[in-house]
């Protein structure tokens, strides 16, 4: 099984993706976000790479059923209902919406992946769901993650790693990792005794911290706390196992 890894969303081509099984990581926190939001129910996350757009197609059920959640600079956007914080995506806020989501890596990384077969969500609260997915799918894939502003990013090239690694470890895994996917297993094998840490020392966790967000360094550092696979389907991300829930045809009842 081949295996490819973009450090950072600007080194991928949309077309070099299209028909690919694709894996997007932006531990901090767009794929923590989006995580946590699905798993507390929200219908489905529609991600968009500019503010312009989800105000734009944010409807008339905009504020009821209809969400706008992200960040920009790490700061919910004015006219958002929702920042980039996991917590903010609780249950009792998000049951039931739908999320239009825009952030500044991680919606970039999103979209970038939007011609692909498959398309899987992140992080480290999640890597075990995505380690059973790429084990059934047992194909070549493709890891982008976000990194921060074009440049590489410490926390998700550690989390691929750490994807590459459980997945190696798999009964039945042959892995032919390019050269990209051996540096973050490498960089994951480094870090792997304390990911709080790395996480509270990369740039983007202390710039976090700085701007008040340091609650959300241990929630996005917390591994397979949130056991769900997001996935694109069509034009917008959900959970897969919500959808087959609802596609499973009615038995009747023989009396
Ligand atoms: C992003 O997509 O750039 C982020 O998730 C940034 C953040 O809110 O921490």
């Amino acid at each position: 099984m081949r295996v490819d890894l973009h450090f950072t969303p600007h080194q991928a081509d949309e077309l070099s993706l299209r028909d690919k099984t694709v894996v997007v990581v932006d531990v901090l926190r767009a794929s923590t976000s989006i995580i946590t939001a699905l798993h507390n129910g929200a219908k489905e996350i529609i991600p968009v790479t500019t503010v312009e757009r989800a105000v734009k197609i944010s409807g008339n059920l905009f504020g009821d059923y209809v969400l706008r959640g992200g960040e920009r600079n790490g700061r919910i956007i004015e006219g958002f209902n929702l920042g980039n914080s996991p917590g903010d995506y609780s249950e009792e806020k998000v049951k039931g919406k739908a999320i239009i989501f825009s952030s500044t890596n991680g919606s970039y990384a999103i979209d970038k992946a939007r011609y692909a077969r498959d398309m899987a969500v992140c992080g480290f609260v999640n890597i075990s769901s995505v380690v059973e997915f790429l084990k059934q799918k047992n194909q070549d894939f493709t890891v982008v993650c976000a990194g921060n502003n074009g440049m590489l990013s410490l926390e998700d090239s550690v989390c691929a790693g750490m994807l590459l690694h459980k997945l190696g470890e798999a009964d039945g895994m042959d892995l032919v990792p390019a050269d990209a996917a051996i540096v973050a297993t490498l960089l994951y094998k480094g870090y792997s005794k304390s990911i709080l840490k790395m996480i509270k020392n990369c740039e983007h966790g202390k710039y976090l911290a700085e701007i008040g967000f340091a609650d959300d360094l241990p929630v996005c550092a917390a591994v397979d706390a949130v056991p769900v696979l997001p996935q694109l389907i069509g034009n917008v991300i959900k959970l897969k196992s919500d959808v087959e829930k609802k596609e499973v045809p009615k038995v009747p009842v023989v009396s």
